[in-house]
């Protein structure tokens, strides 16, 4: 008799899953078994990966475009879930976008709208899905945040502190469930190959000439992985892991400076 999946009879719901890590996380959950639904803003994008994943893992799939910055769009995008009788399971808060370049001369909208999808519809579908997970003790939350949740980040400056947040609020959630069967993980992944540089302009940057890129897949599975296992955190790549040890053990204005030369132009 073949062996049950893990995910069977579960569903993950994949925000950002029209591209980048999203897609790959998206495919490691269908791999294991689980139903998906996809969201994101781009509908093509979302058909085409719905498509391939069904196809290939044989697991149901839905889609629903949304923009998830717009205000109450978490709550809306679970409207329209809970409207074709969809639970969800694991919740993959995945979405997100960072600008880069001086907070003066900064366009407000850009520095508002990161806050508004990595941090406020993260919260808002956490606080959606959460009280069903921990009445089933099971299933979980998949946090994206990023190797900038560690240090504040002049010149990201809001990128930065909204990904703190994002780490801040998954180690708290990992705490209050602890012992309930819900999972809770905060991915922190350093430069990976995505759409998110040229969204973010860090291109030019010293950081974005000079650090090591990590592919997307590889990133996803160690973030599945560390949610099957319920870590807390899940550092991708081992420099990376150093810095995130070394940060808090040196003198701050030391971080500051490094961080500031890191996003600055490369001359
Ligand atoms: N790539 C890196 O170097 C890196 C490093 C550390 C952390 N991260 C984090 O990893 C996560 C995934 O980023 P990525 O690298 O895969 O970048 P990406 O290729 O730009 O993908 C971002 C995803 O978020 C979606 N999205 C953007 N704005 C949205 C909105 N307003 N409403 C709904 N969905 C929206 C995008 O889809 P649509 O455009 O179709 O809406 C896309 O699916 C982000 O949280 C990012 O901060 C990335």
């Amino acid at each position: 008799m073949a062996k049950k999946q893990p995910g069977a009879g579960q569903t993950a719901l994949v925000t950002g899953a029209s591209m980048g890590i999203g897609v790959d996380l998206a495919e490691c959950f269908a791999k294991d078994g689980y139903d998906l639904i996809l969201t994101a803003r781009s509908e093509a994008f979302l058909s085409a990966v719905s498509a391939r994943l069904s196809a290939s893992y044989g697991v149901k799939t839905n889609v629903f475009p949304i923009d998830l910055a717009a205000e109450g769009g978490g709550t809306r995008l679970a409207e329209s879930i809970g409207a074709k009788g969809l639970t969800v399971d694991v919740l993959v808060n995945n979405a997100g976008y960072g600008k880069a370049g001086a907070f003066d001369g900064s366009d407000l909208n850009d520095q508002l709208g990161m806050i508004d999808l990595n941090d406020r519809a993260l919260v808002e579908l956490t606080q959606i899905y959460w009280p069903g997970m921990m009445a089933r003790g099971r299933g979980g939350v998949l946090n994206v945040a990023s190797m900038a949740a560690f240090v504040p980040g002049p010149f990201m400056a809001v990128y930065y502190a909204s990904k703190a947040f994002v780490l801040s609020f998954s180690e708290a959630l990992w705490e209050e469930a602890r012992g309930s069967g819900v999972h809770v993980t905060c991915l922190c992944p350093g430069a990976t190959e995505s759409k998110f540089r040229d969204r973010a302009g860090t291109g030019a940057t010293r950081l974005g000439q000079t650090a090591v890129v990590m592919a997307s897949m590889p990133v996803a599975e160690a973030g599945y992985h560390g949610f099957k296992t319920n870590k807390r955190v899940v550092i991708t790549g081992k420099g990376n892991a150093r810095m995130a040890w070394l940060a808090p053990l040196l003198p701050r204005t030391t971080v500051l400076k490094m961080v500031r030369t890191l996003q600055s132009p490369a001359t």
